[in-house]
């Protein structure tokens, strides 16, 4: 039950949430996320070789997760053509297709992974909570986590919940800001999610990196995440990495926009596109001052005492 006190969070949200959510442990889910996905998730076998691809949403999973693709396979572009990076890389929680509604038989994509050869690229976004045991106590499986600054992620997240038929439809920025602040919208806490990887940001199983560093520097991005990865490589393929990833590269290229893909295609009055902006300071554009007094008052008290900090505006 949503708030502790017997009320569910979808009693709470806007009626149209219950079209594509439902609620699990306290936490809004998508329905292509049902209760035996997660639950698989939490009884996954996890090898030594696994890597995660962790994030709240909208927060830069793709990015990284086309820069580990081409770290994988040594900057060579060819082995991602002809394939979608998401086709590539399981999202452990959700179901093959994310087709809500065919969620509860369709195949799940953590059965898949478990059919993979080793090493495994993998994703997830669940609260780290629901991790499989060996991930969340750091005893197996290595971790790169991508945080971004709050309120980036925020109107990203607005944008995208427009862009799918997966998510809820905010009929406003202002209606989608209420529900964030309550902790209502799909995937839980955002605090929760960044604090907790922040407090294993010293351990080696994890790579914690910030999605403002690596538009700063995406070179200097590559090669920690190369590094962590075990490689090391000349700096020609570093920046032939560098260059496949950019955000232009990126929305060019079919195999990782994923604006083709059908869980994307939203009612075409509604459409968007995936790679929107990619930019630092969006956000300025949606929150009122009242909003932003507001968010910037349960940042400081969540965040305090953390050693956390982002960026907010493009240096
Ligand atoms: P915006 O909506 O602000 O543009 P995720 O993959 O976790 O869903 O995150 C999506 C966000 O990352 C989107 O943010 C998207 O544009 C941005 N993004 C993806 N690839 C990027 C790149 N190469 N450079 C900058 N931003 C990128």
């Amino acid at each position: 039950m949503g708030d502790g006190n017997g009320v569910s969070l979808l009693s709470q949200a806007p009626a149209y949430a219950s079209e594509c959510s439902h609620e699990y442990d306290g936490v809004l889910m998508p329905k292509i996320m049902p209760a035996r996905c997660i639950e698989s998730v939490r009884n996954f076998k996890v090898r030594d070789d696994d890597l995660f691809l962790t994030t709240y949403p909208k927060s830069g999973t793709t990015w990284v997760q086309q820069i580990v693709l081409l770290i994988h396979h040594d900057g060579d572009k060819s082995k991602l053509e002809g394939k979608h990076i998401f086709k590539m890389v399981p999202f452990i929680e959700a179901v093959e297709g994310m087709n809500k509604d065919n969620a509860d038989t369709a195949r799940m994509q953590s059965e898949i992974a478990d059919e993979m050869p080793s090493p495994r690229i993998l994703k997830t976004q669940l609260p780290p909570r629901w991790l499989p045991p060996s991930v969340y106590d750091g005893s197996k499986g290595k971790v790169i986590y991508i945080a971004r600054n709050p309120k980036d992620m925020m109107v990203s997240y607005f944008h995208f919940c427009k862009m799918t038929v997966n998510l809820p439809t905010y009929e406003s920025w202002d209606v989608f800001f209420e529900e964030f602040m309550a902790d209502r919208v799909p995937r839980g806490s955002w605090f929760d999610s960044v604090l907790y990887w922040w407090k294993r940001k010293d351990d080696p199983l994890v790579l914690f990196i910030k999605f403002e560093d690596m538009k700063k520097d995406l070179k200097v991005a590559v090669k920690q995440i190369s590094e962590f990865m075990g490689k090391s490589f000349s700096n020609e393929t570093i920046e032939g990495i560098v260059e496949s990833s950019t955000f232009d590269a990126m929305k060019k290229n079919k195999n990782s926009n994923p604006d083709s893909l059908p869980q994307l295609q939203a009612n075409e009055s509604q459409k968007k596109t995936f790679l929107r902006k990619g930019v630092v300071g969006d956000w300025m554009n949606f929150f009122s001052d009242e909003q932003n007094a507001r968010f910037d008052a349960v940042y400081k008290e969540k965040m305090a005492g953390s050693g956390l900090d982002f960026v907010f505006l493009q240096e």
